[in-house]
């Protein structure tokens, strides 16, 4: 659908260092250069201190640059903030805000989120709220519940004109780094769910927000994934380390 271009986003989250990064961006750019991709937009998130390395060696590159995170306040006595007016300066036009990671790890309220989501925009950054189940609220029926409550923190928060242009990344919390990808029939009814939240707001931006699965993709199973009408790309973690796995991930996205 081209009114929903695919994307392909890699999280590098806390792994490597300037040499092994340069290295995995000259495998990246090397095989994308041989895809010529025309549909599939790409975007990196480095640990933030590679993020000026990592946006000088893509600048005039098919690929985006991304932070991981970024503090929700503007400036000022904030010992090892970043803010986002930095990551801009850095050369970064994407955040991550709300990974799941960052709930757990560092307790990110909806609300905290909300606020990461907020100074994005203020700085012209698109943003990328992830949202996602435990296992437990999984058996519990509650899956739509959970991640429609961390969308709407959201969109409550900014309406619609400052929810326009940023992107969902639907990842259940029991499929990232366990191997066990959701299944494509799992991704497309809560993707489904997620646009459905979006349409009461207002029905074309539901339309044309791209919502990314992120859980265990792989070469083998993304293929799947994307064949799904809801489904449009992927937050990869584990796949985004190796340039031929993550090169795969953007081929079949590119030809979904
Ligand atoms: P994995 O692809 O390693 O499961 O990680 C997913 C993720 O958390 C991306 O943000």
């Amino acid at each position: 659908m081209s009114e929903r271009d695919p994307l392909v986003a890699g999280n590098w989250k806390m792994n490597g260092d300037a040499g092994s990064l340069d290295l995995l961006l000259d495998g990246v750019l090397s095989e994308l250069s041989v895809l010529a991709l025309r549909r599939c937009s790409v975007l990196v998130f480095p640990p933030y201190v590679y993020l000026g390395q990592v946006a000088q060696k893509l600048r005039g590159s098919i690929v985006g640059v991304g932070s991981q995170d970024v503090d929700q306040r503007t400036q000022g006595a904030v010992t090892g903030g970043v803010s986002a007016a930095m990551v801009k300066d850095a050369g970064c036009g994407f955040v991550l805000v709300g990974h799941s990671e960052r709930r757990t790890l560092f307790a990110e309220s909806d609300e905290l989120v909300s606020d990461k989501f907020e100074q994005c925009g203020s700085q012209g950054l698109v943003p990328i709220v992830c949202v996602g189940e435990t296992l437990e609220e999984r058996r519990r029926d509650r899956t739509i519940e959970v991640v429609t409550r961390q969308l709407r923190a959201v969109t409550s928060r900014v309406g619609l004109a400052g929810f326009d242009g940023a992107m969902i990344a639907y990842e259940p919390v029991w499929a990232i780094g366990t191997g066990e990808s959701a299944t494509p029939e799992q991704a497309e009814e809560v993707h489904a769910g997620l646009r459905k939240c979006l349409a009461e707001l207002d029905e074309d931006l539901s339309n044309r927000t791209r919502i990314l699965y992120g859980g265990s993709v792989t070469a083998d199973n993304a293929v799947a994934l994307f064949g799904m009408k809801n489904v449009d790309g992927a937050l990869v973690g584990g796949a985004s380390l190796k340039a031929n796995s993550f090169a795969e991930i953007c081929k079949a996205a590119e030809e979904s």
